[in-house]
């Protein structure tokens, strides 16, 4: 094995935002060792990683962050200088269905990442970094007007939110009570490629290109701040390495967009791609029962990561989109393996009763 400068875990690569980071940083750094650790759940595929499989910096470890044998065998095979933490349970309307599984894996799992990396990493603790990727979630529903800030009291209203609320929590706890080195980010909501189609965007643009209906939850008019994953990936390459230990920092684009509005753009968008006419996928919009404690607007304020760490969004939202889309019908091998399986009774579960 050559002598790299450092060795990196990164949990939850094998998934969307994971998949984005492990590219960039297996292919900006060479001279680090990325380990990815994933337990490959409905979520996790390595075929989002074929590219960089084969890089000689790069290794996959299959594990559940939950098992605490397993976490303890790993950090003693690698001499791990950090952990950049994504492994999750991710998805709202999931969480509402079975919260215990967010709440063992967030809350549980991310404890046990704790506390085996302060355990073997207690003789140079100082030269560690453990970060912790979050939402903006945790601050719970902005009404018409504001933004979150950093010092935005946490207010989570779904399981999944207040699993993440608690880890972050154990997180800054692990930094106060042990002396471990955190850092930690709240991002808004991320779209691009790989990314899974249960999530608004990518489930819009699947249904589209299938003439299936649109469900747009309520009246469409709840709000969300959407950035281009690999804008996020950019932000925790840097926050990773500029940032200061025990801070947490804001990611966002300033891009607050509507539901509908954005169903309406995708619509429009494709049915030019796909060479329908004007209107075809519009009429595919089916309102349907709200989501249970929908939250109704997020939107960041990233003043400090820009200000401080220099980061800015590169994207603009309408060229971010285009590209997603372009991404997924040139990829419907891809979608057609995620959306197998599984996939058919969580929709039949969510949609069919709405
Ligand atoms: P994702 O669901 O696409 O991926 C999660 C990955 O974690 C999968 O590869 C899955 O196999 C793995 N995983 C799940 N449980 C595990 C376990 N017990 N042990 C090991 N691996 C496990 O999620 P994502 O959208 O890529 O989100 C990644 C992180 O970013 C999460 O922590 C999420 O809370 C956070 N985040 C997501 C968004 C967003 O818009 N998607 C925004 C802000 C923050
Ligand atoms: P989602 O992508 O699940 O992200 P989050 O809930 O974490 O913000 O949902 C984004 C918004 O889209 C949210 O307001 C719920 C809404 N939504 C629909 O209207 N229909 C759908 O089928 C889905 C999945 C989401």
């Amino acid at each position: 094995m050559p002598e790299y400068s450092k060795t990196i875990l990164i949990t939850g690569g094998a998934g969307f935002i994971g998949s984005h980071v492990v590219r960039l940083f297996v292919t900006k750094y060479p001279q680090y060792h990325i380990v990815n650790l994933d337990a490959l759940t409905y979520a996790g595929n390595l075929a989002n990683l074929k590219d960089i499989e084969a890089s000689p910096n790069y290794s996959f470890e299959r594990g559940d962050i939950t098992d605490e044998a397993r976490m303890t065998a790993l950090f003693a095979q690698y001499t791990f200088d950090g952990v950049i933490h994504l492994a999750a349970e991710s998805h709202v309307d999931r969480s509402i269905m079975d919260p215990l599984a967010f709440v063992r894996t967030n809350v549980l799992g991310t404890a046990n990442l704790l506390q085996t990396a302060s355990t073997a990493w207690k003789n140079n603790l100082q030269e560690k970094l453990f970060y912790h990727v979050s939402t903006d979630e945790v601050y719970g529903s902005l009404g018409d007007t504001g933004f979150f800030t950093e010092e935005t009291p946490y207010d989570p209203r779904s399981p999944y939110s207040a699993s993440k609320a608690s880890s972050d929590h154990f997180v800054m706890a692990w930094y106060h009570t042990y002396g471990l080195p955190v850092i930690l980010s709240n991002c808004s909501n991320n779209y691009g490629s790989n990314h899974f189609p249960e999530k608004l965007i990518p489930l819009m643009i699947n249904n589209i290109i299938n003439s299936k209906p649109l469900p747009v939850y309520g009246k469409g008019a709840n709000v969300r701040d959407w950035l281009y994953v690999e804008d996020h990936a950019r932000a925790i390459d840097t926050i990773f390495h500029k940032g200061k230990t025990g801070e947490k920092y804001n990611i966002g684009g300033f891009n607050e967009w509507k539901n509908i509005d954005i169903v309406y753009l995708l619509c429009g968008m494709m049915d030019k791609k796909l060479g329908r006419p004007a209107g075809t996928s519009a009429e595919l919009i089916t309102f349907v029962k709200d989501r249970a404690g929908h939250d109704l607007r997020y939107a960041i304020d990233a003043t400090r990561l820009n200000k401080e760490l220099g980061w800015t969004p590169s994207l603009q939202f309408e060229e971010g989109l285009e590209k997603t889309v372009d991404w997924y019908l040139s990829h419907q091998d891809w979608v057609r393996e995620v959306t197998s399986g599984d996939y058919q009774n969580y929709y039949k579960e969510q949609y069919s009763k709405r």
